[in-house]
Parts: C-alpha cells; sequence; structure tokens
C-alpha cells in the first residue's frame, strides 16, 4: 500500500460529514473564500473542449453549483451530477429547481469511485471531491472509464501556492481562520478542520499529475487559480 493509499484510508466515509453541514454549505463556501470559487468554477467552464452538445458527468457535484455554472456554456447539452451525499443532492435540486434547469441537469446518487459508467462523456468534471475519496487511484480510473475516447477530465482541487510569502499567509488562514469560522458556523466540531488537513495531505501538481498519468489520461495540463491556492488538472482519454 503507498503512501497516498494510507493517507486516503482515513477520510473513508467523509461524504457523511457533508450530509451534516450540507445546511451551511453553500453559505460558507462563499463566505471563507471571499466568493471567489465562483470565478474559478468560471474559469473551469471557460476551459471546456470547443465542442457542441458536450454531455458532461460532474463528480462529486455536492449542492450543484458547478453543475450549474457548466449550462453557462453554449457548448454544453446535458450534466449528470452525481454525490453520495443526499443532503448536498437535495440542496442542489431545490436550487436546480428554481432556476428551470431540470431539463439540463439530473442529480443521482453514486458512488465517485465506483461510477458504472462505460464511454458515456465528453467531458468528466470534479471540483473540491477527488480529496475525499477513499481511492483516488480507483476514482480516477473510474472516471477514465466513464469518458468517450477523445473525452477530458477536468478536477479542479485546492492546491499549495509556489511563492512562499502567499503559501505561508495561506498556510495561516487554513489553519488558524478557516477551522476556527467554519466549525463554529457550520456547529461541526471538527468539520472544518478536517478541510484543512485534507487539503494539505493531498498531493498537487506534479505529484496529482503523475495519478492521472497513472490512470492512462494524456495531454496533461494545469490552470493555476489565484496564485495557485487552487488548481484546474486536465487530461484527455485517447486510448480505450
Ligand atoms: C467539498 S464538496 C464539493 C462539492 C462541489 N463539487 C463544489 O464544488 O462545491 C465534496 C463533495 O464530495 C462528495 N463525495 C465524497 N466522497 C464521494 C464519493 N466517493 N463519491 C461521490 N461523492 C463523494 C461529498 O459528499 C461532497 O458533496
Amino acid at each position: 500500500m503507498d503512501d497516498l493509499q494510507v493517507k486516503s484510508k482515513k477520510v473513508e466515509g467523509t461524504y457523511k460529514i457533508f450530509d451534516e453541514i450540507a445546511k451551511n454549505y453553500d453559505f460558507l463556501n462563499h463566505l471563507l473564500s471571499g466568493g471567489i470559487d465562483k470565478r474559478w468554477r468560471l474559469k473551469l467552464v471557460k476551459n471546456l473542449p470547443q465542442k457542441q452538445n458536450l454531455v458532461v458527468l460532474d463528480v462529486a457535484c455536492g449542492t450543484g453549483d458547478l453543475s450549474i455554472a457548466l449550462t453557462s456554456s453554449p457548448m454544453v447539452k446535458k450534466i449528470i451530477g452525481i454525490d453520495l451525499s443526499t443532503k448536498m443532492l437535495d440542496i442542489g435540486k431545490e436550487k436546480i429547481l428554481k432556476l428551470h434547469l431540470g431539463k439540463k441537469i439530473d442529480l443521482q446518487v453514486r458512488d465517485g469511485a465506483d461510477l458504472q459508467f462505460e464511454s458515456e462523456f465528453d467531458v468528466v468534471t470534479i471540483a473540491f471531491g477527488i480529496r475525499n475519496f477513499n481511492d483516488v487511484p480507483k476514482g480516477l480510473q473510474s472516471m477514465y472509464d466513464a469518458l468517450k475516447t477523445g473525452g477530458q477530465l477536468m478536477v479542479m482541487e485546492f492546491s499549495l501556492p509556489k511563492s512562499k510569502i502567499l503559501r505561508a499567509a495561506h498556510l495561516f488562514y487554513f489553519r488558524r481562520i478557516l477551522p476556527f469560522v467554519g466549525n463554529l458556523i457550520s456547529g461541526h466540531i471538527d468539520a472544518y478542520t478536517y478541510l484543512n488537513k485534507s487539503v494539505e495531505d493531498f498531493p498537487y501538481g506534479d505529484k496529482f499529475l503523475k495519478l492521472m498519468s497513472d490512470a492512462k489520461f494524456q495531454k496533461l495540463k494545469t490552470v493555476s487559480l489565484t496564485g495557485g491556492i487552487a488548481t484546474i488538472y486536465i487530461g484527455e482519454k485517447l486510448v480505450d
């Protein structure tokens, strides 16, 4: 068992934490990121493949913010959002109903690490979800299988800035301020302490690209967000 699997064993069943914080998730997300998460999602949308009628699978879609942002692209025809937390999905369904997007977005309960889709999607997206998986390589493999040949995986995940000053400031915020405010407002004893630990433990940059390459993704590239606080990793499925 390699280092990554040992670390990820600790987070088995973390979707259950999201059931407990679902009610406050959107509010805290926008508060703790200063609203920047909305811009990050739109940046991902800008990097979609330039093809018509894209059918997109949004893995670990949570309350559906990325699924909803994806509808702003004229290239996107249909989105299936999946997540294991029924409470997060319920909030997503309410938002989709209010926005009259029910024909375009379909939310389903499903395990991202065992998707059981075969070559069905043009694009698979996952935002701030993969670090919660118990088995990251298995999750990447499952997403690979879900893509059509020529399809594109887009992973958005927290990372750490390269600049020493920015990194120190960011770590201070992540270790001291975010867990305190997050746990206080969510009423959960340690959900947001888990968030900061899961980000620091998770492989980012070249280490994450290596995991994508091991899962057979090719034409790998990254888009750095806000000085490296988050990164979009992009790879293509070129062979079956
Ligand atoms: C931080 S939230 C991200 C939600 C959304 N993508 C966003 O950008 O706001 C992480 C989500 O991953 C989901 N999750 C964790 N493990 C999962 C799994 N094995 N399969 C599907 N979803 C999972 C959680 O339930 C939670 O909704």
